[in-house]
């Protein structure tokens, strides 16, 4: 068999210890499909003396996880550190100045650098990958850049976030409270290390500007997508929405619009009311799930875990061996330089229903400021229920659905009723998916 491929692991939390359980555990048949062997040879971490429970005594330990690059024994740099610049981006550019491949599941840090590191690397021919940096365990880089190649793809779409889709389908099933599910969530490794970037949306957009990159062949956009997180989506809002059908799921959506001749980019991130009946609506815990929809090949839905150890190694385990191979291919499916600059598309035009919510003082005249604003905003409504008692501050819960109209009509709504008095809370506005 030919020389082993010599990797060095930087970063043994979650996903680091995940891969090195994984090399160790299918060592023989990861050797047999890659054609050589897969050997790690340095590992880095901030604290040596933690029990990650596995055995690191075979491996060389380096204190300064950017030493990794400038080593001998190091073919490919593995950073599972994370964080968006720091160490990691310093691994990251060392890699490629000492003419080493890097496997990175740090969807940040590609988010924000990956083009630079794209042409890094092609300059210095050695390859990027990063697999496990969008939807975990499924190989949904490899499915769009690879599988679907030869489609024009105007849409990608799904739930990104292992987190969030735990946190909400969890409350759905157990009425449990927010911050509960979402210890829980930490404890099970799903969420990063500051978990304000699922529970606000900001990984699921990270994710999203990638996957738009590579499905699109689009200059990556992070600063370009909408985002809107989970954090203000309350225990009744999941029941309200259950009432009416739907579950709530955080989806990000990344369409191209060629309303007006040059193709411009839509990137948002929000969560959504998804009908029982459609495929995202069974997408429960730590699943991830995302549909491409080509000219050719239809629509396309890769499902899976999307967050956790295992998952997220064999996503990073599968890079490592397409490396060994001597597969370099380009890291968003095309050279950095060929990718299409474009603009964030227009979104007021945009038709669909919304859910909205509004907290109210529970007193006469209420109903009437807000179908007002309603009418006065060209919005129609659909339904509206409000439901129990008001609760200690006099307060309730009133939820409407609008007919399908523009978003401009919804944002114009909203824009009335700002200071009312009519209004204790800032109302949620949540979009329900279409088709
Ligand atoms: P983690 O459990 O927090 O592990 C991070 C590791 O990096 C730890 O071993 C830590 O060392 C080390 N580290 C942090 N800062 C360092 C520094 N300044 N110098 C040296 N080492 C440092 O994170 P994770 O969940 O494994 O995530 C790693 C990467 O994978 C992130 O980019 C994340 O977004 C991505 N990812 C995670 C998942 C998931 O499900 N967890 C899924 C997909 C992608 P100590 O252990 O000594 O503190
Ligand atoms: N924190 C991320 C999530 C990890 O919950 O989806 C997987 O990228």
């Amino acid at each position: 068999m030919a020389e082993p491929l010599k990797i060095a692991l930087a970063g043994l939390g979650t996903v680091g210890t995940g891969v090195v359980r994984l090399i160790e555990t299918n060592a023989d048949l990861i050797a047999r499909r890659a054609g050589r062997p897969i050997r790690i040879t340095a590992v880095s971490a901030r604290d040596r003396s933690k029990d990650r429970g596995v055995d690191l005594s075979p491996y060389a330990w380096e204190d300064d996880p950017v030493a990794m690059a400038a080593r001998g024994d190091v073919d490919v740099v593995v950073e599972l550190v994370g964080g968006s610049d720091g160490p990691a981006l310093a691994l990251a550019r060392g890699a490629f100045k000492h003419g080493k491949g890097l496997v990175t599941a740090n969807k940040a840090m590609i988010a924000h650098h990956g083009l630079e590191l794209a042409a890094s690397a092609e300059q210095t021919s050695v390859p990027l990958k990063f697999e496990a940096a969008v939807a975990g365990g499924i190989p949904v880089i490899k499915g769009l850049s690879e599988g679907a190649a030869a489609n024009a793809i105007d849409r990608v779409y799904g739930i990104l976030n292992g987190t969030c889709n735990y946190i909400l389908s969890t409350m759905e099933d157990t009425g449990a409270d927010f911050g509960d599910v979402l210890a829980e969530a930490q404890r099970l490794g799903y969420a990063e290390a500051d978990p304000t970037f699922d529970i606000e949306g900001i990984d699921a957009a990270h994710k999203l500007a990638i996957l738009a990159s590579i499905a699109f062949g689009a200059r990556l956009r992070f600063d370009a997508v909408e985002t809107m997180g989970i954090s203000r989506v309350k225990a009744a809002d999941i029941e309200q929405a259950r009432a009416l059908g739907y579950v709530i799921r955080l989806i990000g959506t990344a369409e191209i619009d060629r309303g007006e001749g040059v193709p411009r980019l839509l990137q948002r991130v929000r969560p959504h009311l998804v009908p029982f009946d459609h495929p995202l609506a069974h997408v429960d815990g730590a699943t991830n799930a995302v549909v491409a929809e080509g000219n050719f090949m239809g629509r396309l839905l890769f499902q899976g875990a999307g967050a956790g150890d295992g998952p997220t190694a064999s996503a990073v385990v599968a890079d490592i061996i397409d490396i060994a191979r001597g597969e370099k291919g380009a890291a968003f499916s095309m050279p950095a330089g060929d990718l299409e600059a474009m603009e964030p598309a227009p979104t007021g035009h945009r038709l669909g229903r919304s859910y909205i919510r509004f907290t109210v003082p529970d007193r006469p005249g209420v109903l009437a400021d807000i179908t007002a604003a309603m009418r006065d905003a060209g919005v129609s409504i659909e339904s509206l229920i409000q439901k129990g008692d008001p609760d200690d501050d006099g307060e309730v819960i009133l939820a409407l659905v609008t007919h399908e109209v523009p978003e401009s009509a919804v944002s114009e709504a909203m824009r009335i009723l700002e200071g009312s008095h009519s209004l204790t809370a800032q109302p949620l506005v949540m979009q329900i998916i279409g088709d």
